[in-house]
C-alpha cells in the first residue's frame, strides 16, 4: 500500500507523526511536505497529496489546522473524495459508504492517539457498494 501525505505548519506535527506510525506499520508513505512549521498555504499541499492519489497512490492523508482548509482545497480535485474525519468511526463511514480516498484531519483539534486510531479506521475499513455506488457514481456526474 502507498500512502501520500502532506499538511501544512498548522498540520506539520501531526503529519510527521502519523507518517512515523505508518512506516512503522511497513507502509509506504509519500510526504509531500510541508516540512517545518514556517507558515505556507494549504492548497498546493493539498494539490500535492491528490496528484499523487491521482497518480496511483492508494490513499492520501491531508492535515492543517482545522481540516477544513484541506477538504475544501482537495474536493477540487477531479477523482478525489476527501473525507473529513475527526472520530474513527467517521472515516471507517468515510471509506464504508462515500469511498473516500483522502483522509483529512485536524491538527489543532485532535490528539496524536486519536488521530492514529483514526488513520487505522480509515485503513481497515472497505467500500461497501452496493447502494453506496450509486450515490458515489452521482458524485462523479457533479464533476
Ligand atoms: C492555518 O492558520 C489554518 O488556517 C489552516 O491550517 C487551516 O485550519 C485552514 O483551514
Amino acid at each position: 500500500m502507498k500512502i501520500a501525505i502532506g499538511s501544512d505548519h498548522a498540520g506539520f506535527e501531526l503529519k510527521e507523526y502519523i507518517e512515523g506510525y505508518l512506516r512503522e506499520k511497513g507502509i509506504e508513505v509519500v510526504d509531500v511536505g510541508t516540512h517545518s512549521e514556517e507558515r505556507v498555504d494549504y492548497p498546493d499541499f493539498a494539490k500535492k497529496v491528490c496528484d499523487e492519489v491521482r497518480n496511483g497512490a492508494d490513499f492520501g492523508i491531508l492535515i492543517c489546522g482545522t481540516g477544513l482548509g484541506m477538504s475544501i482545497a482537495a474536493n477540487k480535485c477531479k477523482g478525489i473524495r476527501a473525507a473529513l474525519c475527526l472520530y474513527p468511526d467517521m472515516a471507517r463511514l468515510a471509506r464504508e459508504h462515500n469511498n473516500a480516498n483522502v483522509l483529512v484531519m485536524a491538527g489543532r483539534l485532535m490528539g496524536k492517539e486519536l488521530a492514529k486510531w483514526t488513520v487505522d479506521a480509515f485503513l481497515s475499513a472497505r467500500f461497501e457498494g452496493g447502494r453506496h455506488e450509486r450515490r458515489v457514481k452521482k458524485l462523479e456526474e457533479i464533476e
